[in-house]
């Protein structure tokens, strides 16, 4: 076994394929175990199309009657502000009172998963058991329990046995991963704040600085609009008609900036990760290129301070409406909202710095810096 290329990446051996099957020999054995007495006919549920390889596999497995139906979950319905909302499709197979096991290749933060086991139980199922091929204990965070793991694996990159990297990889019989041998060296830095707190002109003095790259969603999109690529003419038309932009078009503009700057010090995301969902798609993007988020620097600021700045700028730029108190009250509490499942989830990995975001900008530059200098 050697490395393989996929498009533009390359792949190392990880896992072979005499391990895979002796994984799924054992976990097979449980599920025969479990259903030798069972009274009814369960359906095997494959997940298209990744699961396809590992469903074939394990079903030749089973010893008891079974039936075998597959269903596929839309891509994306996720964009920017709203929660990604999943639907299934093909599924033809009435599931009504019926036990189901579902296949899975791979469960990372289990969104895909909860969203299907959700999904089985509103349609009536009586029982859904979950089998997957590999998990990544590292991500995974809900609390549905998978009756039945194959493999655990490091938080990495992997495809083959069904596993795509862009659809291509699925054939091959051995689990490959991502090939990291040059470590990226690169930090990454998130800035936080809420609106008013500065964020902008700290930002731009800190890359200045440091030699960073600013990484602004905002200014991203505008740019690809303006220039007219075939992403940025998605963007303008699904804006243009009052939509917002699905994340995987965000990731992906993200993924390829980090990727046209590889001799940059770090970079400097403003305005992503707004959910806690982006969070977690971009420590996939990040451990894609052997990286991870170094620190969150957030601003912090009492909302009545933030209040007041809103409040004051709307004065100064003659915005009368941003100047309704419920009008400013609202956008805090939205910030709030938001947010706090982000910083939740970078407290859990250690990586949030709080700094205080009151005082002139040249004091909050200084604690920024102060900061920042720590990592560099
Ligand atoms: P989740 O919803 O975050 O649990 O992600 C599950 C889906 O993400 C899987 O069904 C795969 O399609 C994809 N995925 C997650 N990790 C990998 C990987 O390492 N290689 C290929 N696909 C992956
Ligand atoms: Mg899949």
């Amino acid at each position: 076994m050697e490395k393989i290329l996929l498009k533009d990446k390359y792949f190392v051996p990880y896992i072979s394929y005499e391990k895979i099957e002796s994984a799924i020999d054992a976990v097979a054995e449980r599920i025969n175990q479990d259903f030798k007495d069972f009274d009814g006919i369960p359906i095997v549920l494959c997940v298209l199309n990744g699961s396809i390889v590992f469903t074939g596999e394990l079903m030749k497995r089973f010893n008891f009657p079974c039936e075998l139906s597959s269903v596929r979950l839309s891509s994306y319905e996720g964009t920017l502000s709203m929660g990604v909302t999943r639907r299934i499709l093909g599924l033809t197979t009435a599931i009504k009172g019926r036990t189901v096991i579902v296949v899975e290749d791979i469960v990372d933060t289990g969104k895909t998963i909860t969203d299907l086991s959700e999904i089985l139980r509103e349609a009536g199922a009586a029982d859904v058991k979950i089998c997957t091929l590999l998990l990544k204990p590292e991500v995974y965070k809900k609390d549905l329990k998978l009756d039945y793991v194959a493999m655990e694996i490091e938080n990495r990159f992997i495809v083959g046995f069904g596993l795509d990297y862009d659809q291509l990889g699925r054939n091959y019989k051995d689990i490959y991963i991502l090939d990291t041998a040059k470590p990226d060296t690169r930090k990454y830095f998130l800035i936080f704040g809420p609106p008013g707190a500065g964020k902008g002109t700290q930002a731009a003095r800190l890359v200045e600085r440091f030699g960073l790259k600013h990484v602004s969603t905002g200014d991203l999109l505008r740019r690809e609009m303006a220039a007219g690529t075939e992403l940025g003419m998605q963007a303008k038309s699904l804006i243009e008609k009052g939509m917002l932009v699905p994340d995987e078009v965000v990731e992906g503009m993200i993924a390829s900036e980090i990727e046209a700057n590889p001799d940059v010090k770090g970079f400097l995301f403003d305005g992503f990760p707004r959910t806690a969902a982006q969070a977690e798609h971009l420590d996939r993007i990040l451990a894609g290129c052997g990286g991870k988020v170094d620190a969150v620097l957030s601003l912090a600021i009492p909302d009545k301070t933030v209040f007041e700045r809103i409040r004051h700028r709307a004065e100064i730029e003659n915005r009368p409406d941003d100047t309704k108190p419920e009008v400013i009250q609202n956008r805090i509490d939205t910030y709030h909202a938001k947010t706090e499942p982000v910083v939740a989830f970078y407290k859990g990995k250690g990586v949030y710095r709080e700094i205080d975001g009151t005082g002139t900008i040249d004091e909050v530059f200084s604690k920024l810096c102060a900061l920042t200098d720590n990592y560099l």
